[in-house]
């Protein structure tokens, strides 16, 4: 039997290029060999509260995340998308799991912490945001997945899950499964303003279906070294976004080294190497988008897709939840 991947978005937007390095790229990699689930995580979304008060754009990302994972190249024969919120065992699950985890671990989880910090949450978060990675652990333990490749971020949310599989174990005897997480070959994708994260919040993402146009005004419009005036400067191509991008979606990796060499001894412009990364850009992201668009003007099979992802993840997490139940003893009614 194939083993099994779980792994998704939170549906507030877009993905970016960021989305695709961290874990897109090793999704359309595996899907032959893993049995892959795919969930966008409508209620993970309401965890913050921008999007709570907010519901329309999270409702409106979910088609726009799922034809994002079909224009990269996921397969809707191969490959289960669901919605969080079509799953109410997850629900079942997310309350029962939290009883096995104390509010004082749920509170030193690295990523919520940061979280808390960077939005400046201050005391001003909800129970069911300090729960996000409780709930994570129902998305991923639903299905009884093996591997889940995600973004660096979510480890340690991989990690509270594997102390929630061990505890139930230890209470009710070996009825889960630990999980393994996998990073993309990227960690962390700098975003256009040079910026160490490409995030949606700070309004610096190349989006996987920006138009032409769009790509060509980012590109343009891109942060490179600070420090060099005139082109004839020597520059600094280490952490400077326009070479990590010809790094990692230019495949002409000549040009790339060309374009490096020249750039260091100031005898290249800012000018020639964004025009060469927007064609290089162009030409990664042109099938992409025309994929995306396909599926634009598809959309009843796109939500086809999702209403059958909804059934199949039904039936797996229903299954799930019986032995769960079994072994707390809870009663049938
Ligand atoms: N929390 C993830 C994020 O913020 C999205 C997500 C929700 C997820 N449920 C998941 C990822 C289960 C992997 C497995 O990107």
């Amino acid at each position: 039997m194939k083993k099994r991947i779980l792994t998704g978005d939170n549906p507030t937007g877009k993905l970016h290029l960021g989305h695709y390095v961290g874990s897109l790229e090793n999704r359309v990699k595996l899907q032959n060999d893993y049995k892959t689930f795919i969930i966008l995580a409508d209620m993970h979304a309401f965890a913050y509260p921008k999007y709570i008060s907010n519901p329309e754009v999270v409702s409106d990302s979910i088609l726009e995340v799922l034809m994002d994972n079909l224009a990269v190249g996921l397969e809707p024969k191969k490959v289960t998308f669901f919605a969080e919120s079509g799953i109410p065992e997850i629900y079942e699950l997310g309350i029962i799991f939290s009883m096995l985890v104390t509010h004082n671990r749920a509170l030193r989880n690295p990523t919520i912490k940061d979280e808390i910090r960077e939005k400046s949450m201050g005391d001003n978060y909800s129970l069911g945001f300090i729960n996000f990675p409780i709930l994570q652990a129902a998305d991923i333990l639903c299905v009884q997945a093996d591997l889940v490749p995600v973004g660096e971020d979510q480890l340690p949310h991989l990690e509270q899950t594997n102390e929630i599989v061990r505890r139930f174990n230890q209470l009710y005897g070996k009825t889960l499964k630990e999980i393994e997480g996998m990073v993309g070959r990227v960690r962390r994708l700098v975003g256009t303003d040079g910026n160490t994260k490409m995030t949606k919040s700070l309004d610096n993402c190349i989006y996987l279906g920006d138009s032409e146009e769009e790509l060509k005004r980012k590109v343009m419009s891109m942060f490179t070294d600070p420090n060099r005036v005139h082109s004839t400067d020597p520059g600094k191509v280490e952490g400077n976004p326009v070479f990590v991008y010809h790094e990692n979606f230019n495949s002409n990796k000549q040009e790339v080294e060309d374009l490096k060499n020249r750039y260091m001894k100031g005898q290249v412009g800012d000018v020639e190497v964004k025009e060469k990364l927007f064609k290089a850009l162009n030409e990664f992201l042109t099938p992409i988008r025309e994929k995306r668009v396909y599926y634009e003007n598809h959309k009843d099979e796109v939500k086809d897709i999702l209403a059958l992802g909804v059934k199949k993840t039904g039936e797996e997490a229903a299954k799930t939840l019986e032995v769960i139940k079994q072994r707390m003893k809870l009663p049938r009614f």
